[in-house]
């Protein structure tokens, strides 16, 4: 069981979400994704409903409550290669609905994580990346618990262009920081309690990273999910704020922790502060968050609840996290995520400098 490490106090990064920025995407934009709503697809127990609100097109797909119930896209590919499938679903439970995802036939995430988005009328995004055939393919979600499946409301569906345009895939981003140009005068710890710093922060063109561990950061706002009973260290507060000048919610927006500034590193001499995109890569996915707390100045890895759990890890504040496996690549910069509490501006802009990130590395 890992040990959630005491917080330092909270330092001040700067008042950058507060300057709101307009997102200009750099590098290439990617060609549009073609979208199949679900209510169109193949259901096997299930039914389309349109009784919660905010969804696309006529309805979502709402399945049985029973292991085995599955909707099934056909998508059409312009040419073999690697496609980013992204799946909208809701799930009003606080339970994540675990489900495998298959192309073809052969399953490419495993009980992949559909977290909880509160409640039924939000919505939240899936991402992942397959091969894909050229032509006709299946890609069907199906559950592996007797919850059944999230509500899926539509499936975007993208075959990547190359090296050239569109999102990276995870293993794309991970091929570019395979070395370690190490900017920290020495190295960070991955709990206060382990004997040895380890983890040093690199740097390539247009970026920082790190490779570590996942402590769950459970800061700011109060919720189900974080509080004083969850989390034996809650602090009602993060360092970033949203454009209305409240902590943050740990609990629905993912965000990064990066360390308090100090002689071992400084992210403020690195053009990063609040909003700041990071990719998070985990598990061959890739998360894209934005920094939004500050941790203790000798210790690095920690993201927030929404993060965790948008990754298919164990978002408890008291016992979650995992103990390594994960990459955090922080898009130095001026650009920020405008306001830091969207979620999905931070997608768009992330997506777009991690192209401009593989394309000058
Ligand atoms: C509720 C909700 C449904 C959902 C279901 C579930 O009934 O209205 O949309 O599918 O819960 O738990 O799966
Ligand atoms: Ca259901």
């Amino acid at each position: 069981m890992r040990k959630r490490r005491q917080r330092a106090l909270l330092a001040v990064i700067g008042v950058a979400s507060a300057v709101l920025g307009v997102l200009v995407p750099a590098g290439p934009a990617s060609a549009a994704p073609t979208r199949y709503e679900a209510e169109n697809a193949t259901i096997s127990q299930g039914a389309v409903e349109s009784n919660h609100l905010n969804f696309s097109g006529a309805g979502f797909v709402n399945n049985d409550n029973a292991a085995g119930s599955y909707t099934q896209w056909t998508v059409n590919a312009a040419s073999a290669g690697t496609a980013t499938i992204t799946i909208r679903y809701s799930n009003g439970t606080t339970t994540a609905r675990p489900a495998d995802i298959a192309v073809n036939g052969a399953v490419v995430a495993a009980a992949a994580s559909f977290g909880s988005t509160t409640n039924w009328d939000t919505w939240a995004n899936k991402t992942l990346t397959a091969s894909v055939n050229a032509g006709s393919n299946t890609i069907r979600v199906t559950a592996t618990t007797a919850n059944g499946p999230a509500n899926l409301d539509y499936l975007d569906f993208e075959v990547g262009s190359g090296s050239g345009g569109g999102a990276p895939t995870p293993a794309e981003l991970l091929a570019k920081v395979s070395t370690c140009n190490q900017i920290s005068n020495g190295k960070y710890k991955t709990d206060s309690d382990v004997a040895t710093a380890t983890v040093a922060v690199c740097q390539k063109t247009g970026a920082v990273f790190w490779k570590a561990d996942m402590d769950i950061d459970c800061d700011g706002v109060r919720t189900t999910q974080c509080n004083e009973t969850t989390d034996c260290c809650f602090q009602a507060d993060t360092a970033c704020h949203t454009s209305g000048n409240a902590p943050l919610n740990a609990a629905q927006l993912p965000y990064v922790v990066v360390p308090s500034s100090s002689s071992i590193w400084n992210y403020t001499n690195y053009q990063i502060g609040c909003g700041t995109v990071v990719a998070v890569i985990y598990n061959n996915q890739v998360l894209y968050a934005v920094v939004g707390d500050t941790g203790p100045t000798g210790i690095i890895g920690e993201a927030s609840y929404a993060t965790a759990n948008a990754l298919g890890i164990n978002p408890d504040p008291s016992n979650g996290g995992t103990d390594s496996g994960v990459t955090y690549i922080v898009f130095q910069g001026s650009q920020r995520v405008s306001p830091i509490e969207n979620h999905n501006n931070a997608v768009t802009l992330g997506q777009s400098l991690a192209r401009t990130f593989v394309n000058s590395n």
